[in-house]
């Protein structure tokens, strides 16, 4: 039997008939860029995570980009960070200028420890940046805690967790900024790339906007006038269906182009409707593997802390022979993943930071002991026991 780790083609099958209605209206409305389908969007996502503002963006690379650019970070600065996460994590602070200062993991959460922030703030250390990695919420409790004792910002990379909640709230509504992902293999993906910010502060999400067009028109220069104080109270002139602006070609600010399509916003808008129910049916896959993983010797299981809801972005199990397991489940035909096989502070885009092996241990054990299984809401339950049976076989 096969069983991929990701069958994006099986999830298009239930939604196939409602998005490519969806995609071809917009294609012939011939509105391609902006425009009600986006605003519908970002509406309706603001709304899902429980926030004031959705603002979105080219890819989740970008949301943490323009969110660093917007809270003002720049060379000479520090963002405290997880060393076990995607690499656009730290290097979307370095991108901006500033230095990505690496924390140590929770052995069992795989999230940044909160209890070794505090020892890496210094007088340059301008925010925390924690990851839900894989879907689980990070201790946002103790970290914003912190940041406020220390008066940092924080932004949430909420790219693997869409949906997840801790004590009743959305992950992305916890700090100053969110950052999601679209990309086509997250919880919630587009047919290409895509991301968002959110945020519950007005003057932040204006500049937001700003950053993501060009710094123009009206946002560009409400931005400025928050950003630098110069004014220029330029009128809402913007004609009724939204297609005629005389500031358009006005820019107040060097900033980027980064959009979501209108199309990716149209089959988002379809997709956020499954998300609860794609994100239930991970979690019963979650329990079935630690219902017939966690008693095997060998395998230590991940574990959600009390009162979070984790989205299982990923299903990633410890054992201390994870490459003859990968290999042995592709000789099975079971793919697997090994994410991450580098602690960011260990690779070599960030070798000038001097980092050494043995500087953050958990992370680097993680890195050679965990394996992702298939973990998508399309698994039938032939596929899941299979999946456990070659597990044992491996073992036993
Ligand atoms: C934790 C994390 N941060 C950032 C990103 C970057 O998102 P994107 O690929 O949409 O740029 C991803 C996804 O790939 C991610 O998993």
């Amino acid at each position: 039997m096969e069983v991929k780790i990701l069958d994006l083609a099986r999830q298009y099958e239930k939604i196939q008939e409602k998005v490519e209605q969806a995609v071809c209206e917009q294609m012939r409305s011939g509105m391609y860029i902006g425009g009600k389908a986006v605003a519908d969007f970002e509406k309706k996502f603001a709304d899902y995570v429980g926030v004031k503002h959705a603002i979105s963006v080219n890819s989740g690379t970008d949301a943490l980009v323009i969110a660093l650019k917007a809270l003002g970070i720049k060379d000479g600065d520090e963002v405290i960070t997880t060393p076990f996460t995607f690499f656009a994590t730290a290097e979307t602070i370095a991108i901006v200028g500033a230095t990505p200062v690496f924390v140590d993991v929770d052995e069992e959460t795989y999230n940044i420890d909160p209890d070794k922030i505090e020892e890496k703030i210094t007088d340059r250390t301008k925010a925390i940046l924690p990851v839900h990695i894989f879907g689980q919420p990070v201790d946002m409790e103790r970290i914003n805690e912190i940041a406020r004792r220390h008066n940092l910002a924080v932004i949430e990379d909420a790219c693997q967790a869409v949906g997840a909640e801790t004590g009743g709230r959305k992950t992305g509504s916890l700090g100053k900024a969110g950052c999601f992902s679209f990309f086509p293999t997250k919880n919630l993906g587009a047919f290409g790339d895509g991301g968002m910010i959110t945020t519950d502060d007005d003057n932040f999400a204006i500049i937001c906007r700003a950053f993501k067009e060009h710094g123009m028109a009206q946002n560009g220069a409400k931005a400025r006038y928050i950003l630098h104080g110069v004014e220029d109270d330029l009128a809402d002139t913007v004609s009724p269906d939204g297609l005629y602006n005389p500031y358009k070609y006005y820019n107040y600010l060097i900033a980027y182009n980064s959009r979501l399509d209108a199309i990716q916003a149209r089959a988002l808008d379809i997709k956020l409707d499954y998300l609860d129910a794609f994100n239930s049916r991970r979690a019963e896959i979650a329990a079935f593997y630690e219902k017939e993983l966690s008693g095997l010797s060998g395998v230590i299981t991940p574990k959600v802390k009390e009162g979070l809801k984790a989205v299982w972005h990923q299903y990633a199990f410890r054992c201390e022979k994870k490459d003859e397991m990968g290999n042995f489940l592709a000789s099975k035909g079971v793919s697997s993943a090994a994410f991450y096989p580098v602690p960011l502070h260990l690779q070599k885009a960030f070798e000038y930071l001097g980092y050494q092996e043995g500087d953050l241990p958990i992370a680097e054990k993680l890195t050679k002991q965990t394996v992702c299984l298939p973990i998508f809401p399309e698994l039938n339950e032939e596929e899941l026991q299979y999946v456990v049976a070659c597990i044992r076989e491996f073992f036993a």
